[in-house]
């Protein structure tokens, strides 16, 4: 059949440009993940202001956010934690308590900032605090939040815990987790919204194996992270070994930031930043971002530190290799370069040695110090320095 009009030869270009399109699709979305194709960066409210967190509050760490340079610096999702939630109405919608009068306004007031919004919930009936949850009204709270323009979901198993008691295996009880997880994914891509989906419970059942398959594009792989150097190693440096399981749109996550929350030392603190930044870590500031120190601003907004986090290869790095308390750590970076990390977990300094062939290079390599900000210039083959106790050298190296 001969096509004459223009408008039959509109529809054939349309009819196969839509063809075409639908081929392409899942590859593009195979290489570009709708959210998260980088670990995501932001501010949670929990660490610093656990369950006194209200409108005010979180308008003002938007406000700092911004005025601090932490958003030009790539921190994006402003996340508030457990205890927003209020009564449910007669037809089952939630609604946020008296310290958040109006979500939406909050919503717009953020997005207004450059910012994206976050929220928190459970599976199960009740929160950690025993807040209000989303049991038995997944689509409805995920529409709520699509409607009030919520940008990322953390979804903490909390309260469904009691009920996977009532299982008769620990293999129904883990169905019953996985099952509730998937529940919220598919309500979630329901409201057509894309919307960060965090799932928190503390690592169980290897959550890395089968976090991305319920659409998980971040999984907790411990239990609370707190302000102290004994809790920070002990679950930055147990992730050895997780590398594999992470990847553009699905990271793991080894918890929150607490960097300026008066814990730790200036060195302990660098090997916070640096180790989750090797980790391919989120980079969620804990803190409170208006009363931050020169130096606490300086810790989070290190732009070469956040370049390695945030590489687009999204190649989490791994544990090279440890004696006693000194452990090397590397990632693959998308230029060929490697970022890596000299860790002295003893509390007095220690003489460190790197032999870069260890780490795959055959030549002289360029290094740079990253947190002295200093090109140490042409190195043949191994680099020794002082690395101060509990502290880190991070480098950055180029054949
Ligand atoms: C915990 C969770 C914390 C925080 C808290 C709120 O289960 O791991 O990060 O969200 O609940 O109640």
């Amino acid at each position: 059949m001969l096509i004459t009009t223009h408008r039959e030869i509109t529809r054939l270009r349309l009819f196969l440009a839509g063809i075409a399109l639908l081929l392409a699709l899942p590859r593009t979305m195979a290489q570009t993940p709708s959210v998260a194709a980088t670990p995501p960066m932001g501010w949670n409210s929990w660490n610093h202001f656990a369950r006194k967190i209200d409108d005010v509050t979180v308008r003002a760490q938007a406000d700092a956010m911004v005025s601090s340079g932490m958003r030009d610096a790539g921190y994006v999702y402003i996340n508030i934690d457990d205890t927003w939630e209020g009564e449910r109405d007669a037809q089952g919608f939630i609604h946020s308590n008296e310290k958040f009068p109006d979500m939406k306004a909050l919503a717009d007031y953020v997005h207004g900032k450059g910012l994206k919004i976050g929220i928190y919930s459970t599976p199960g009936p009740k929160t950690c605090a025993k807040f209000e949850g989303s049991y038995g009204h997944e689509e409805q709270d995920a529409q709520t939040y699509a409607a009030w323009g919520i940008d990322y979901l953390k979804y903490d198993l909390c309260g469904l815990r009691d009920i996977m008691k009532s299982a008769e295996s620990p293999e129904a009880a883990h169905k019953m987790m996985v099952n509730a997880y998937v529940k919220m994914r598919d309500a979630l891509r329901k409201t057509g919204r894309p919307i960060v989906y965090s799932l928190c419970q503390y690592g169980n059942d290897a959550v890395w194996q089968w976090g991305a398959s319920v659409g998980g594009n971040l999984w907790r792989t411990t239990g609370d992270i707190k302000d102290n150097y004994a809790r920070m190693e002990q679950i930055g440096f147990s992730q050895a070994g997780l590398a594999k399981f992470a990847g553009p749109g699905h990271w793991n996550d080894p918890d929150m930031l607490e960097v300026g929350n008066g814990g730790m030392n200036a060195d302990e603190y660098r090997t916070h930043m640096s180790l989750w930044a090797i980790l391919a870590a989120p980079l969620l500031a804990g803190n409170d971002l208006t009363s931050m120190s020169p130096e606490t601003i300086a810790l989070l907004t290190n732009r070469e530190v956040i370049a390695i986090d945030q590489d687009r290869a999204g190649k989490q790095g791994d544990r090279i290799r440890a004696e006693g308390p000194m452990e090397i750590w590397a990632r693959t970076l998308a230029d060929g370069s490697r970022a890596v990390g000299l860790f002295n977990r003893h509390p007095q300094p220690m003489e460190m040695q790197v032999d870069f062939r260890e780490l795959g290079f055959k030549g002289a390599v360029k290094v740079r110090d990253i947190w002295a900000a200093k090109d140490l210039g042409l190195i043949q083959s191994s680099y020794q320095t002082s690395v101060p106790g509990h502290g880190v050298v991070l480098l950055r190296v180029l054949e």
